[in-house]
């Protein structure tokens, strides 16, 4: 079927001009007539379609341009997007949040609430992957079971998965979140149970394999700080290995976060590296530096374990009861409940 400008904009509810306008920034070609009309075709009519579906969710137009020229699947934009979506909607949460206060004690210090909000929008848009997960993710299983360093920090892994998947207690239909799910290796547990498992990680390639390997896993794009996750919308959620690569002054951030997608009476479970205490820290570091082990030393200075103790208090403080044990001296497992 071959139509006129006039036709392809009244079936699709637009205007003559836009379709110029999309034609102007070279996302559609239409072929022209010998009297130098524009006809469209079906195939130039279906990316127009696309075009106009991809602008109601908010891309631009260069970033439309882009996605068509570089060739990337659709799918990744769409991701991309959707993690851009969520994370403008936290920042008018946030906006609003500081602006309820505002009004509710106008003789407050205006200047400071806006400092705060200030900082929360970059802190929520700061973090960057200093670890480079992208180069990691092909080979990130092989690696995790390679014995022989002079510091495993994977030394407990399978114990640490099991422990999480049990303590959750999945049933079916119920709606998991694993937060930084890298290759899939917890999350994807929880799929045997009949859970449907959302997975969220920085690192598109860690996501790619991960789709591959277990394409029910619904895979988006985020970050602790900022989940494309709707609020109060899982039953549970779960994190191994990840929280660690958050700023100690951040984790409260990441926690309320977690906080804000979980259900009343939500589970949540953090397998990672950590230390009961800042004094258990340097006990451990003062052992490996007697043992004249720099890596160690070097690895964990490089990363952010928590200090178990203000994480279960924090936790405290937003309401959840909370459970902790011990795999090692540096793999801990924080298990908590939301009160409802
Ligand atoms: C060491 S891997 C652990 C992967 C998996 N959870 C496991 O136990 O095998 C860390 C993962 O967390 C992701 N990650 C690190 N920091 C993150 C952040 N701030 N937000 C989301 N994902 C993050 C990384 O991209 C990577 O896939």
């Amino acid at each position: 079927m071959n139509l006129h400008i006039k036709q392809v904009a009244q079936k699709l509810h637009t205007t003559s001009r836009t379709i110029r306008y999309y034609e102007e920034k070279g996302l559609i070609k239409p072929e022209k007539s010998h009297n130098d009309y524009r006809i469209f075709r079906e195939e130039q009519i279906q990316l127009l379609q696309t075009i106009l579906s991809l602008r109601e969710i908010g891309m631009s137009t260069n970033q439309i341009k882009n996605t068509m020229e570089n060739g990337q699947e659709l799918d990744h934009h769409l991701n991309h997007q959707r993690s851009i979506l969520y994370s403008d909607l936290l920042e008018l949460k946030d906006m609003i949040g500081a602006l309820d206060e505002m009004i509710a004690s106008p003789s407050g210090d205006l200047f400071e609430k806006a400092k705060f909000l200030k900082e929360l929008k970059e802190k929520r848009q700061a973090w960057t992957d200093r670890w480079s997960f992208d180069q990691q993710a092909v080979t990130y299983n092989v690696d995790l079971k390679k014995e022989g360093y002079a510091f495993n920090v994977h030394e407990g892994y399978d114990e640490a998965l099991e422990r999480a998947y049990q303590l959750i207690d999945a049933s079916v239909g119920e709606t998991g979140v694993d937060i930084g799910i890298g290759t899939g290796n917890l999350g994807s547990r929880f799929l045997e149970k009949g859970s449907r498992i959302i997975g969220i990680d920085q690192s598109d390639e860690m996501l790619a394999i991960c789709k591959s390997h277990y394409p029910e896993i619904d895979t988006r794009h985020g970050h602790f700080l900022r989940l494309p996750v709707m609020d109060h919308s899982a039953d549970f959620i779960t994190t191994s290995y990840a929280l660690h690569h958050v700023e100690e002054q951040d984790k409260i951030l990441a926690l309320e976060e977690m906080n804000r997608i979980l259900k009343p009476f939500g589970r949540l479970v953090i397998a990672d590296l950590m230390f009961d205490d800042d004094e258990e820290r340097a006990r451990v570091l003062q052992a490996f530096k007697n043992q004249g082990n720099e890596n160690a030393i070097e690895a964990i200075e490089d990363e952010y374990y928590a200090d178990r103790s203000r994480l279960v208090s924090n936790l405290e403080n937003l309401g959840f009861q909370v459970d902790c044990n011990k795999i090692n001296d540096i793999l801990h497992i924080v298990f908590a409940e939301k009160k409802g």
